[in-house]
């Protein structure tokens, strides 16, 4: 039932360029993504005054990066929120508001709340999600399903990936509705997405490295992973794989709020991660990881193909394909998986049920 693998997380790691691909499939066809199997007609979407994203864990960490791509591509304002606090804050919401809410199994009970708040309210309601018919998929107005299948593990991979992708498409077809986006520039943007499997497959061939990294950093006792806006929120993804299944205390981090006060944590060894793809950003997140290698920090450094003089400063790099810097979290996110995964087994854990955790948390 493993399919070989020894656990259902290195697995379900391994089925993301195909669960994508499906992803992807299901919503474009000819270098044009189609809603209206959801009804969502080009009026509504060229109404929408705001946005904001709702969800819990992993699917939150995907609004924190989408919303970068919606508001670049788009132009919409977008918010994001845990629904765990939307719910208590008395949210402003306009009848132009769209609310999406992200959760893998659609029973979240924070999630679900946060979606009949929301529907009360009178505003209109999109959830992505993953389980066929789940409560959430039920009460929304629309809905987008993310074709990973059955996610075992309880830390995500293949939903979040999902989850990410299905983002990016709802953002350059309002972007496109909106008249943001000319034709040719659309359809580049689709074929970008498309590139998103058989790179992410390039990077899995690669994993040893990643295993071999994982093994001399299985001991360490804080992690700490920057970076600066969508590098940020792939930090944060990364942070929580570290954290549930390896039981390492790791913080993600904006590079730049280092040295507000936690920087004052950096010792002589701790690790420090910083992610470096997005390329106007590099030269920034670099000062503050030198900031941190004077303080003794040892540095892994994620970054795309061809910035090789990282190597000048991180003691261990690990590269993934260039891509379009809306998409390419996407990248960056499936070597840390795979170290949280590694760390994981080094430490002789249960990778797919780790301790105090539920794969659905259906309590508040
Ligand atoms: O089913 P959901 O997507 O609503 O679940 C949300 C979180 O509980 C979930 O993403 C959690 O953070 C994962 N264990 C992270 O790997």
């Amino acid at each position: 039932e493993r399919g070989g693998f020894e656990h259902f997380m290195m697995k379900e790691i391994h089925e993301q360029p195909t669960a994508i691909k499906n992803t992807i499939g299901s919503l474009v066809s000819d270098k044009a993504i189609d809603l209206s199997k959801i009804e969502l007609d080009d009026e509504t979407i060229k109404n929408i005054s705001n946005i904001t994203i709702v969800a819990c864990g992993s699917a939150w960490h995907v609004g924190m990066a989408s919303q970068y791509v919606f508001e670049e591509l788009s132009g919409i304002p977008v918010r994001v929120e845990l629904a765990s606090e939307f719910r208590y804050r008395g949210p402003i919401l306009d009848k132009n508001t769209l609310v999406i809410v992200i959760s893998q199994s659609g029973e979240t009970a924070d999630t679900l709340a946060a979606l009949r708040e929301a529907k009360e309210r009178g505003v209109k309601t999109l959830a992505i999600v993953n389980v066929v018919g789940s409560s959430i998929a039920r009460e929304a107005d629309y809905v987008l399903y993310t074709l990973a299948g059955p996610e075992i593990s309880v830390a995500t991979t293949k939903a979040y990936s999902c989850q990410l992708v299905v983002t990016y498409l709802l953002a350059l077809q309002f972007a496109f509705v909106r008249g943001k986006l000319e034709q040719k520039d659309y359809e580049n943007y689709i074929s970008e997405i498309e590139r998103i499997p058989e790179c992410i497959q390039k990077i899995l061939d690669d994993k040893e490295r990643i295993q071999w990294f994982a093994s001399k950093i299985a001991n360490s006792k804080d992690i700490f992973f920057i970076g600066r806006g969508i590098d940020y929120a792939i930090g944060l993804e990364g942070s929580l794989k570290m954290k549930e299944i390896s039981y390492i205390h790791s913080e993600a981090y904006a590079a730049g709020e280092l040295k507000h006060g936690t920087i004052s944590l950096i010792e002589d060894g701790t690790l420090v991660i910083g992610i470096l793809c997005q390329d106007n950003l590099y030269e920034k997140t670099i000062s503050n990881m030198v900031e941190c290698k004077s303080r003794g920090a040892f540095l892994m450094g994620l970054a795309p193909y061809g910035r090789y003089e990282i190597e000048d400063t991180a003691d261990f790099v690990t590269y993934v394909p260039k891509m379009d810097k809306h998409f390419i979290g996407s990248l960056a996110v499936i070597p840390l998986q795979l170290l949280g995964y590694y760390v994981s087994v080094a430490r002789g854990l249960d990778v797919d049920k780790p301790r105090n955790l539920a794969k659905s948390v259906t309590v508040e």
